[in-house]
């Protein structure tokens, strides 16, 4: 088997459909998946079983992973190239979450930040989010990814997933392959309009796909400090400033940056050259979404191939991890690799999500 070093490139994350993607799910996440498409073998999925931990309305959860999927292909989720998928259309990744449950200490879920700051708030946790870091190690493991393009938040997880993988081989062998989490730097925390890290929790987004018109709206009601601007000012750390530089070009940066230092000009132009920018940075995307929007089944034909792809491998991971800790009769005559046949038979939409 192969190890992290001498194993190819294998890219995989997960984002979950809690609701419209926001510019930090963007220039944090998406971009990179979309980035590293050409650069490897890439699986990218919608972490519809994450979500059942906040989102309870069935109706709205369906809706949710297919406006995910749209927006995702939309901003440029190429699927010929990357196996895009619904995460709960592999089952073969919740069985593999027991087996990692299983060598789990408590003492490294309590330490988890979701579930810490749930607790320190004072707010009641279910089962689900105190073991969501294993669901996420599973999910990675089962793809023998071996990088994992993640914002700053995810990378505990990632740790985790590590610490988890390490554990099982110690105890049954080499089974899976240790990931590595990959943060880009200049995304890695985009801020909100309050200059607060931009998170749908802080009510401070300015989402891809929003309304211009409301997201102008945002944009002009963006705090900003009570010093006038005909003094000079850093841009460094000046939250206007970093989020026109995530959607202007170059040159527009250079030149903004020069107006910061020079002073002499109200937030109000800043404003409306962020307005302008973004609306250019996001025409593209915009328009393949309202195509794609008119052709439903198209997304589903796309969820569809993904799902028997991700099956597919995932079951000959499972497959190995099970004959390796002694759930398969006979595997120390079987091939190690050989996949069991539930998971090489009749792979596609047959899990939970076939329904939708
Ligand atoms: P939210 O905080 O709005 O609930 P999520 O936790 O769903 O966002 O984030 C999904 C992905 O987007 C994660 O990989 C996360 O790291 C990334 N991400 C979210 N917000 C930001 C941000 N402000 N800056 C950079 N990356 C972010
Ligand atoms: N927990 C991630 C988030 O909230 C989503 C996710 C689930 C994920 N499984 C994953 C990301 C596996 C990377 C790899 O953003």
């Amino acid at each position: 088997m192969a190890t992290e070093s001498s194993a190819p490139l294998r890219v995989l994350s997960g984002i979950q459909p809690t609701g419209r993607f926001h510019w930090g799910n963007y220039f944090g996440a998406i971009r990179q998946y979309i980035e590293l498409q050409s650069a490897g073998d890439a699986y990218y999925f919608i972490a519809d079983l994450h979500a059942l931990t906040t989102v309870r309305e069935p109706a709205r959860l369906r809706a949710l992973v297919h406006d995910a999927a749209v927006d995702l292909v939309a901003l440029g989720l190429d699927p010929d190239r990357a196996t895009l998928f619904v995460q709960s259309d592999v089952p073969e990744v919740t069985e593999l979450t027991w087996l990692l449950m299983t060598v789990t200490p408590m003492g490294l879920l309590e330490r988890c930040h979701a579930y810490k700051d749930k607790k320190t708030r004072g707010v009641a946790a279910d089962a689900g989010l105190f073991t969501y870091p294993v669901l996420m190690s599973a999910d990675i493991l089962a793809y023998d990814a071996t990088v994992v393009p993640v914002g700053e938040d995810q990378v505990q997880h990632i740790e985790v997933c590590r610490d988890l993988a390490g554990t099982f081989n110690h105890l049954y062998g080499d089974v899976f392959i240790l990931p590595r989490p990959r943060l880009v730097e200049a995304g890695a925390r985009v801020p909100g309009t309050d200059g607060q890290k931009m998170s749908k929790s802080y009510d401070n987004t300015l989402d891809v796909f929003e309304d211009p018109a409301a997201q102008k709206k945002k944009i002009m009601r963006i705090t900003t400090d009570s010093r006038p601007m005909d003094q000079p000012k850093d841009p460094l750390g000046d939250h206007l400033f970093d989020l026109f530089a995530l959607v202007a070009t170059d040159e527009e940066r250079e030149a903004m940056a020069d107006l910061y230092r020079r002073g002499g000009f109200g937030y109000g132009e800043v404003k409306k050259a962020l307005v302008e920018a973004a609306a250019r940075f996001f025409a593209g995307a915009r328009a393949r979404r309202a195509e794609l929007e008119r052709d439903p089944a198209r997304i589903e034909a796309i969820l569809a191939a993904g799902a028997a792809r991700a099956r597919a491998q995932a079951g000959a991971v499972l497959d190995r991890a099970r004959r390796a800790c002694g759930l398969a009769r006979g595997a120390s005559t079987a091939p190690p690799t050989a996949p069991r046949g539930h998971a090489a038979a009749q792979p596609g939409r047959t899990g939970p999500g076939a329904t939708r």
